[in-house]
């Protein structure tokens, strides 16, 4: 057994009514045929207004739900919000907090999406937690000074003994839906640096645990080499994984041999 077994994620973004989110999920079993028993652990994270539909589409598929976002209250006068309690009552087993679109627009702050991950932790489903800097950022050599401050905070309320159902996303932002990947050294170099954050904070067991996915532009082209990397433990897709076509292919490549 892998310590980290391959982890893909699937995050739909604002796409998809219901209708067409069930055919996405039946195109993407269609086109996957028989692999499909030999995918890696995959996750989709369709908008909160598809995953009722999504998990009725799923039952009997090795797919597993996850949304993309929520409120770290249970419940209360907070008009336009989802509880960890109302997702894990949809089925999802993870969540994604603090992608960067909910940063850059919706100005989530890092103390906001640690609170976000805690919630989340409180009700069993997995966080997927969002880092990345910008170009300004890397251009300025700040990359790794940043993806600290950024996990400090992110983590600043999840004990050890929770460390093993936390996820980290490295998505730096200028590659996000840009066509323009981080190249292998660039992932490597972050990876390890996110890693040894991770076990200087938890420790050797529980930080090693933690997989660390990375996000941005990946594509079938570059997957297998990103995966290839010691502390790449998966993806978090955006595009690619509203086709079919590719996302098939992105899970046959991240498949386990
Ligand atoms: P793209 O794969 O479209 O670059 O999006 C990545 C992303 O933001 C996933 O959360």
């Amino acid at each position: 057994m892998l310590q980290r077994p391959p982890l893909i994620v699937g995050n739909w973004k604002m796409h998809k009514t219901i209708s067409e989110a069930k055919e996405l999920v039946q195109q993407l079993t269609r086109v996957l045929g028989d692999d499909l028993a030999r995918i890696p652990i995959t996750v989709l994270a369709p908008p909160f207004t598809a995953l009722s539909a999504v998990a009725q589409e799923i039952k009997g598929h090795p797919y597993l739900l996850g949304a993309q976002n929520l409120y770290w209250e249970d419940q209360g006068a907070f008009t336009g919000e989802v509880s960890g309690p109302m997702l894990r009552d949809l089925g999802c087993r993870y969540v994604i907090v603090g992608h960067s679109e909910r940063r850059r627009y919706f100005a989530e702050t890092d103390v906001m999406v640690g609170k976000k991950a805690a919630a989340a932790l409180r009700h069993e489903l997995r966080p997927i937690v969002c880092i990345g800097e910008t170009w300004d950022q890397r251009l300025g050599g700040q990359t790794k000074h940043v993806l600290s401050l950024q996990l400090t905070e992110a983590l600043a309320g999840i004990g050890k003994d929770q460390a093993q159902d936390v996820v980290v996303a490295y998505e730096p932002v200028w590659a996000i839906g840009s066509g323009r990947a981080a190249t292998c050294e660039q992932a490597d170099e972050v990876h390890r640096h996110v890693r040894t954050h991770l076990l200087a904070l938890w420790g050797q067991d529980a930080g090693t645990l933690v997989p660390i996915l990375y996000g941005g532009s990946v594509m079938p082209e570059n997957i297998g080499a990103l995966l290839a990397i010691p502390d790449v433990d998966g993806a978090l897709v955006g595009g690619a994984c509203l086709d079919p076509v590719l996302f098939a292919k992105i899970l046959r490549i991240g498949a386990v041999p």
